[in-house]
């Protein structure tokens, strides 16, 4: 094993989505910049990933790869000490995935959970895809390929995870030797926010707020927030458990401020647009330091592109070595 595989490397992945939302910010950015005060960081634009499902609409990839980027970097993401880099700009992967296919049962992939999940959601897609299937084994190349001894994970994630450990040890067990490092889940805590309906905040459901948001839209997109639909007269009383608004302060306000919106909704004491008020300040006050960290990058994007490529090249000598012990293992001859 190298010596970085000592429980030092993370790596985590996200598709090309475009703008992020503060959804992406509470459920995985603050964790990956906080990351990088203790470990080695690795976090890449899954663009192949993203064709697994959305094979049809390749057009935005170049613009949605740099809208992402400045949003890593936005909100802490350093490229001083973390590799950013581009998947596909790095064939290796593809190289790892395929090896990793000629001893990968269907059967694992095929329990993988997200993939009946996946199909069922995405009704009107044709997911009986050879790509779709394999996408969690092209995981857990992205993973193995840089020796990464933990991945971030949410919910959803964590099969990919234990996956990408069985893929592994079948590996190591086949050819005698540890090749591949079996990576570990780490479970952060994250704080979900919801959409501004309740719902999950999804750019697709148009209930989200994108972290460059202009100020005026921000206040706009929560004055308009639905609230507990009892509240129809400004003199009904609520219930703060029935209101998505409530999700936000329980993120954001302090106990003395959630106290106050506790009693005045049950008492019909305050409107919602009061409540809201607090709210409205917080994300704005939240915003303001990344809309402004992300400007020079926004008049600037050939230094966003300087970044990525320069990550690929961090990104290829790990992922190099590590197809060199593979091709080795595997008794594939170098020429
Ligand atoms: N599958 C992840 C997603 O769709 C993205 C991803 C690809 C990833 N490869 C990864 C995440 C490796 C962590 C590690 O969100
Ligand atoms: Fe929601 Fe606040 Fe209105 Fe109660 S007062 S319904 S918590 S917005």
């Amino acid at each position: 094993m190298t010596e970085q595989a000592e429980g030092k490397r993370v790596l985590s992945g996200m598709r090309p989505t475009g703008k992020l939302h503060l959804g992406h910010f509470h459920g995985a950015l603050k964790n990956w910049a906080r990351l990088q005060d203790g470990y080695e960081c690795y976090y890449f634009v899954a663009d192949w990933h993203a064709l697994t499902t959305d094979y049809g609409d390749t057009g935005l990839f170049g613009n949605n790869v740099i809208d992402m980027v400045i949003d890593w970097l936005a909100t802490g993401i350093d490229p001083a000490r973390s590799s950013i880099f581009l998947q596909s700009a790095l064939p290796e992967h593809a190289e790892l995935h395929l090896l990793l296919s000629m001893t990968t049962p269907l059967s694992w992939l095929e329990r993988v959970p997200s993939y009946k999940e996946q199909q069922n959601r995405l009704e009107g897609k044709s997911l009986d895809t050879y790509g779709f299937l394999g996408y969690p084994l092209l995981q857990a190349a992205d993973i193995l390929i840089y020796d990464a001894a933990f991945v971030p994970v949410g919910g959803d994630q964590a099969a990919h995870v234990e996956l990408t450990r069985e893929v592994a040890r079948r590996f190591n067990h086949l050819h005698g030797a540890p090749v591949l490092t079996e990576p570990r889940a780490l479970h952060t805590p994250v704080t979900k926010l919801p959409g501004l309906d309740g719902q999950k905040m999804s750019k697709s459901y148009n209930n989200s707020i994108t972290l460059r948001e202009d100020p005026g839209q921000v206040e706009k997109k929560i004055r308009t927030m639905p609230t507990d639909p009892a509240r129809i007269r400004r003199s009904d009383p609520g219930d703060p458990a029935k209101c998505p608004v409530w999700q936000f302060h329980e993120l954001y306000s302090d106990d003395e401020t959630r106290q106050w919106v506790r009693e005045g909704c049950t008492s019909a004491g305050i409107g919602c647009i009061d409540c809201k008020k607090p709210v409205i300040e917080s994300v704005l006050a939240e915003l303001e330091p990344i809309r402004k960290a992300a400007q020079p990058y926004v008049d600037n994007p050939g230094e966003v592109r300087d970044i990525i490529l320069e990550g690929n090249e961090k990104a290829r000598q790990t992922a190099g070595a590590t197809m060199d012990r593979v091709r080795d293992a595997m008794g594939l001859s170098r020429w």
